[in-house]
């Protein structure tokens, strides 16, 4: 069979087992889903900071430019409670960033954040195709109503218990999020450290231990990165950073251009923009803030008090206070239209594969998404952490973020 038929192109109706990643905080624009989706895979649209009205006014922009499924993500985290001494600490230590920009000293008071209840009404009302989410597993009633609506669902994880946990939800794929990958981390059970694992290794761990099919993303470039993970068990790919500097990705034209540029913009993982630990490009704000990460409130506060920081520096073109979320794979980003990546990432993958996806699974490797399931996980993880649905765990002080660079 050929290597693009799979689970997740047979469930979701499309071409290619590519998925568009939701992109958050401008790359992600209606453009960049809808040009995805024609072009045969499955643009994701980034729905988790978005209110109810703009949420339901950025689908109909994208089925203004698509007939195609695409689908809508959302964070399943509770927000962070709010914590007085925490987001004082994070105005002092913002203030100076803030008078360089000509910015009063404390930002004004954030806006509630969206809930996931009224997000997903809007998704359940225009009847989206797809719903993928991160930070944690929605409630069993939701996924009931999602199931009786025929969305189909993706959840995140980045380790084994996670996918265990969002299997045992009843998802209908699991998206495993490897350690290179662009943007926040997932991880939801445990220490965000615990969630650091390659996609080399993620892939064929979780294609073991789980039965919904696996998503394999982080570090994917191109072809020949689809060629891998499909080797080691994935049904499909997401890939996010490989699409940040098409045209029709909403990036900062200064942001594009330090994507393909050497090891002085390595990526890094940082908290200091929302209060969350995600992959970025590393700049003045996570250097000069990294020793002071464990004093700032959590996600999304954190996300509320950068908010106009972030975006007079965006004003000014000046990178050095943007979130620059980007994968370890930066450096192959390439700068044509979605359409004619997908295209030439199909032809490498199909040079790679031939017809099909023929490599043997390893002896204990008794389930990948095409072979028969397995009912029952093959050994318990090493973990004995409950899982969370709260919102992420304070980091630890011996949290060493990954200084890599590409
Ligand atoms: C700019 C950017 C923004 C992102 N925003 C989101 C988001 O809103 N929701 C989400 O689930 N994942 C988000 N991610 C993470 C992706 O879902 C995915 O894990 C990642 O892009 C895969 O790794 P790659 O960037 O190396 O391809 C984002 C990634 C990037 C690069």
């Amino acid at each position: 069979m050929n290597w693009t038929h799979t689970v997740l192109t047979e469930r979701l109706g499309i071409r290619y087992p590519i998925i568009q990643a939701p992109m958050a905080g401008g790359p992600g624009t209606p453009q960049l889903v809808a040009a995805v989706s024609n072009a045969g895979g499955l643009g994701t649209l980034a729905g988790g900071y978005l209110h109810p009205e703009p949420l339901r006014q950025a689908i109909a922009h994208v089925r203004s430019l698509t007939d195609r499924p695409f689908a809508v993500n959302l964070s399943v985290a509770a927000p962070a409670k709010t914590d007085p001494a925490h987001i004082a600490r994070a105005s002092e230590l913002l203030a100076p960033y803030r008078a360089e920009l000509g910015l009063p000293p404390t930002p004004a008071s954030p806006a509630e954040p969206p809930t996931f209840e009224e997000q997903l009404d809007v998704l359940l009302q225009e009847r989206v195709s797809a719903l993928s989410f991160t930070f944690g597993a929605p409630d069993n009633v939701y996924l009931e109503l999602l199931r009786d609506a025929g969305i189909v669902t993706l959840g995140t994880a980045t380790h084994v218990l996670e996918a265990i946990v969002l299997e045992e939800s009843g998802v209908d794929c699991i998206i495993a999020q490897g350690a290179e990958a662009g943007g926040h981390r997932g991880t939801f059970v445990g220490h965000p450290e615990q969630g650091l694992v390659g996609i080399l290794t993620l892939t064929p761990l979780l294609a073991q231990h789980v039965a919904t099919p696996i998503v394999a993303a982080g570090g994917i470039m191109d072809g020949r990165g689809i060629a891998a993970v499909r080797v080691l068990g994935a049904a499909g790919v997401q890939m996010g950073t490989a699409f940040l500097a098409c045209p029709e990705s909403g990036a900062h034209p200064a942001y594009k251009a330090l994507l393909r540029q050497g090891s002085e913009i390595a990526t890094t993982l940082s908290r200091v923009f929302t209060g969350r630990y995600g992959r970025v490009l590393r700049n003045r704000l996570t250097d000069e803030l990294r020793a002071h990460e464990a004093e700032l409130p959590g996600f999304p506060l954190q996300l509320l008090l950068t908010q106009d920081l972030r975006q007079a520096a965006a004003e000014r073109g000046l990178t050095d206070f943007m979130a620059l979320w980007a994968g370890q794979g930066c450096y192959l980003c390439e700068t044509r239209p979605a359409g004619e990546l997908i295209a030439s990432w199909v032809e490498q993958a199909t040079a790679l594969l031939g017809s099909g996806v023929s490599s043997p699974p390893a002896p204990e490797l008794a389930s990948t998404p095409e072979s028969e399931p397995e009912s029952e996980p093959e050994s318990e993880p090493e973990s004995e952490s409950e899982p969370e649905s709260e919102s992420e765990p304070e980091p630890a002080a011996d949290f060493t973020p990954d200084q890599s660079k590409p």
